[in-house]
């Protein structure tokens, strides 16, 4: 990367990056581990085609991916469909012991796995270290999970009659995933489908195939049978004729996403012509609500963990930051003062590094508009503003925000921290609930029954209520509104790959 100054904000050149950022990085991953073509059917394939993972910090090209088709697409579902003939079969037991041993290996290969995420995604290597436990603690949960899946047996209103409810596997599941996450957001859906009897075909993000074929080569060494976990990854060019496999193909049963609730409505458009069943988990537009009674200090500290946690790049990310007068000084002083204290751009191999790039520079060209939206109509600049060389941005600080800038309408996904200052409780309620989409909301109070009130009130699927960091494989992980459909993790994950057959036992003689 050139050290120039190639943009402007606001009329002012911005800076190069620090010299040290400019350096050559090797990612430095075992071979087994660096996988570059599909998997499907417990086989490596190649496609007639390769496309290029780039490091989103330097633009360095890290490895040439299969580029998969439609063709392969449809062979991936095929084998998927044949291998749920047994693995639908299998006991639970059989099931539980392999995912703990794939469980087991990602512990094992933690660290080269952390060193794939934040290569392909740019995350700080410690977060992606974070993430590499998180995600193989869900294979840890559903392997769990996978043996207590009862149905229910229930009584009858006829003597000569038996009710029972069985659960049942639903099928061959897509599993279309984001880059955030490149590996979390695999074994969520993946952990609860091989628990509960299916088969999948993951398309992950074209700019991060490389920790999804990482889990596939660790899913053979586990022994997953031939056929149950197949990956297909693909370029930005070919996504569409390889969604419309996944979306439409009649051996695919359910679908499950994550992403923008853009693409969501799409998929959810593709599913409805052979009616699939679907997953959905939709962007956030996430209220952090700051009262009166707050520990400011907990306050400042969940704002932090909730905003910068992946340069704000989560759906559950807070977006927009309401704090009520009596604190609000108190609040934003403390605040810029711990974003000078921990921040530090820089690549996410470095160890100091807490803020890697955003994964392009049309995220980081989104966040600047946004900037410069409220400026324009009145917000202050507290912190940062700037964006820097390629797609990294100065963690930003933003006062007398108003609901009509864009910054308080639509998600940021980036490192972007809007500020409004409200009196009572309704107005914020209001504003909180004023967004067409509902994931998490966080709030922060001392008052057992405001905590109650706004629990209750505020339109999302996940609050934390003085926690700004939620997310685990034992609790639901979903939206309402047009955040999504279902939920992730918890017992109730598994349910989202289950249908629930009535079986009428009649004819006894009692
Ligand atoms: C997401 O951003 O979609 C996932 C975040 C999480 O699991 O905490």
């Amino acid at each position: 990367m050139a050290a120039v100054c190639t943009r402007s904000f606001l009329g002012r050149v911005l800076p190069p990056l620090p010299a040290a950022m400019l350096r050559r990085y090797s990612l430095d991953v075992s071979a087994p581990l660096l996988r570059t073509q599909a998997y499907v059917g417990g086989r490596w394939v190649s496609a007639a085609s390769v496309f290029p993972v780039l490091d989103p910090a330097t633009g360095q090209e890290l490895a040439r991916v299969s580029d998969c088709g439609p063709a392969e697409a449809k062979q991936a579902v095929e084998a998927a469909h044949r291998a749920g003939r047994s693995w639908s079969r299998d006991t639970a037991k059989e099931r539980s012991v392999l995912l703990r041993r794939w469980f087991d290996l990602m512990i094992q290969h933690k660290d080269d796995l952390a060193r794939l995420i934040t290569f392909e995604c740019g995350k700080p290597l410690r977060e992606s270290l974070g993430e590499v436990l998180y995600s193989a603690s869900f294979l840890e949960w559903f392997s769990e999970e996978a043996r207590r899946t009862y149905g229910d047996i229930v009584p009858s209103p006829a003597k000569d009659r038996k009710i029972f409810l069985l659960k049942q596997p639903v099928g061959v599941a897509s599993i279309i995933t984001p880059w955030n996450f490149p590996s979390a957001m695999i074994t969520r859906k993946v952990g609860a489908a091989l628990a509960a009897g299916c088969t999948v075909v993951v398309k992950p993000a074209e700019d991060t195939p490389l920790s999804a074929l990482a889990l596939a080569e660790l899913a053979q060494q586990a022994g997953i049978p031939p056929g149950v976990f197949n990956v297909v990854p693909c370029s930005r060019e070919k996504t569409p004729s390889v969604g419309q496999v996944l979306c439409c193909d009649p051996l695919v049963a359910k679908i499950s996403f994550t992403g923008s609730t853009a693409t969501g409505k799409v998929l959810l458009k593709l599913a409805a012509d052979t009616v699939k069943r679907v997953s959905m988990e939709l962007g956030g537009h996430a209220p952090f609500i700051v009262f009166d009674s707050a520990d400011v200090d907990r306050a400042v500290a969940g704002a932090m963990a909730s905003k910068f946690r992946n340069s704000g790049q989560t759906c559950v990310c807070s977006n927009r930051f309401l704090v009520q007068s009596g604190v609000y000084d108190r609040f934003m002083e403390k605040l810029g003062g711990a974003m000078d204290a921990e921040l530090r751009i820089g690549h996410g191999s470095e160890p100091q590094t807490t803020q890697g790039p955003l994964i392009n520079s049309r995220a980081a060209d989104k966040v600047v508009h946004q900037i410069s939206d409220a400026v324009s109509r009145g917000a202050t600049v507290l912190k940062g503003g700037r964006r820097l060389e390629g797609s990294y941005m100065e963690p930003t600080l933003l006062a007398d925000v108003t609901t009509d800038m864009l910054c308080t309408r639509e998600e940021s996904f980036g490192p972007l921290l809007p500020v409004i200052r409200f009196n009572t409780e309704e107005e914020a309620l209001a504003i909180a609930n004023s967004s067409n989409v509902g994931l998490a909301g966080y709030v922060f109070t001392q008052d057992v029954s405001q905590i109650w009130r706004v629990t209750e009130a505020l339109e999302v699927g996940i609050v934390g209520v003085n926690e700004g960091l939620l997310s685990t494989a034992e609790a639901t992980f979903g939206g309402v509104k047009q955040s999504g459909l279902g939920r992730e993790g918890s017992k109730y994950g598994i349910e989202e790959y289950q249908e629930v057959k009535y079986m009428c036992l009649g004819g006894l003689q009692v």
